[in-house]
């Protein structure tokens, strides 16, 4: 059995992580070690086994023991550990839910599902970091990925509607608390059908405008509102989250300069909880028939892929976040060829961006190791 390092355990995407482990009974083959940084000493937590005591998230000699480390412990942490865990000497696999390291060039984006071979390549060349991808870059991949595998797809515009689990806990916390502000100022009239609609709507602005609506997280308010812009601001006028498009997508697909393939769009903030949805714009290489791409789709070897078809009660019924959320599965639809041609296809997709976003590569990735 693999001594596997389990650090970030306790937090969002670490939570999922360990929920969907014991849901598939990943426990029973790996030693687990608990690792905390602030609880050194306690007891470990038990997911089916005894793991004894937490050991200390930054104490490296304690790593080093561990044949794979997983980390949901966020990109300082890995930006503090991972050069000292490597400086002495440790060899072991690094499997990390940060960014930090994924642009790195020995290091492999994770999403196996539509990336195996190159895994397994890096693997047999011992690669030994491998990095799960960006949310929505994941998510769009598993929904058409096997257009990409096809050789279809010649460009992507992805317009984003990135729910708040992406920017962290307490956003989540706080879409919630401003939809009960926005509620609570207006709670009369609404039960007052006769009240009037333009004084609720003045009211709920007023209150969205005023200094102490909750959007210390965020910024700025999302509650009944959005927000076009997602990370930090790049000096080429993308977002850092909309780079992230092309550069992981590539990756991932192990595409080189040459093979690029171009994807852009502008990612925004709604009010979901963790599902990201994303409009997609595909540029064809050649007019495929709508039909073709459908089946193309359905006959992928893609278990979790839901292909709605384009039709208005299937897509309120299955294509939405409360569709979807909390599951495995990633909904595409709405897909037709647009009034530019029958070069340029649409589709809608959404997934949990904490499953397949985030914590499903990571086990997949322990799984794979194992053999
Ligand atoms: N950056 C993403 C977001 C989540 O803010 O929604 C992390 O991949």
């Amino acid at each position: 059995k693999m001594t596997v390092g389990l650090v970030g355990w306790r937090g969002m995407v670490g939570s999922v992580l360990m929920n969907r482990m014991v849901e598939e009974g990943d426990f029973a083959h790996i030693n687990p070690v608990f690792f905390s940084t602030s609880n050194a000493g306690g007891k470990a937590p038990n997911f089916g086994t005894d793991a004894g005591t937490l050991k200390d998230a930054t104490d490296i000699n304690e790593l080093a023991k561990c044949d794979a480390i997983i980390t949901c412990q966020g990109g300082d942490y890995t930006k503090q550990i991972h050069p000292a865990l490597r400086d002495s000497g440790w060899t072991g696999y690094w499997i990390d839910a940060a960014s930090s390291l994924r642009m790195q060039d020995d290091a492999v984006i994770i999403l196996d599902p539509i990336n195996r071979e190159v895994i397994d390549t890096a693997l047999a060349n011992g690669t030994k970091d491998f990095i799960g991808g960006n949310c929505t870059v994941s998510l769009m991949l598993m929904a058409i990925g096997e257009l990409f595998r096809r050789g279809w797809v010649e460009w992507v515009s992805a317009m984003t509607y990135q729910a708040a689990s992406g920017a962290g806990a307490a956003n989540m916390r706080e879409l919630i608390s401003g939809m009960g502000v926005l509620h609570n100022a207006v709670a009369d009239e609404l039960a007052d059908p006769a009240s009037a609609i333009l004084e609720i709507d003045k009211k709920i602005a007023a209150a969205q405008r005023s200094d102490d609506f909750p959007k210390q997280n965020f910024g700025a308010v999302l509650a009944g509102s959005l927000i076009p812009y997602i990370d930090s601001q790049l000096e080429n006028g993308q977002s850092r989250e909309e780079w992230k498009g092309q550069a992981e997508t590539n990756k991932i697909l192990g595409k080189t300069a040459d093979d690029l393939i171009n994807v852009d769009g502008i990612c925004v903030r709604i009010g979901a909880m963790r599902c990201h949805s994303q409009a997609l714009t595909i540029k064809l290489t050649e007019d495929i028939a709508l039909e073709q791409i459908e089946s193309a789709l359905r006959e992928s070897n893609n278990p979790w892929l839901d292909v709605v078809e384009n039709d208005k009660a299937a897509s309120m019924e299955r294509l939405t976040p409360v569709a979807v959320t909390g599951s495995l599965k990633v909904a595409v639809g709405r897909l037709r060829k647009m009034n530019m041609g029958g070069e340029y296809l649409t589709a809608f997709t959404v997934g949990d961006q904490l499953l397949w976003g985030a914590a499903e590569p990571l086990r997949r990735m322990l799984a794979i190791l194992q053999g």
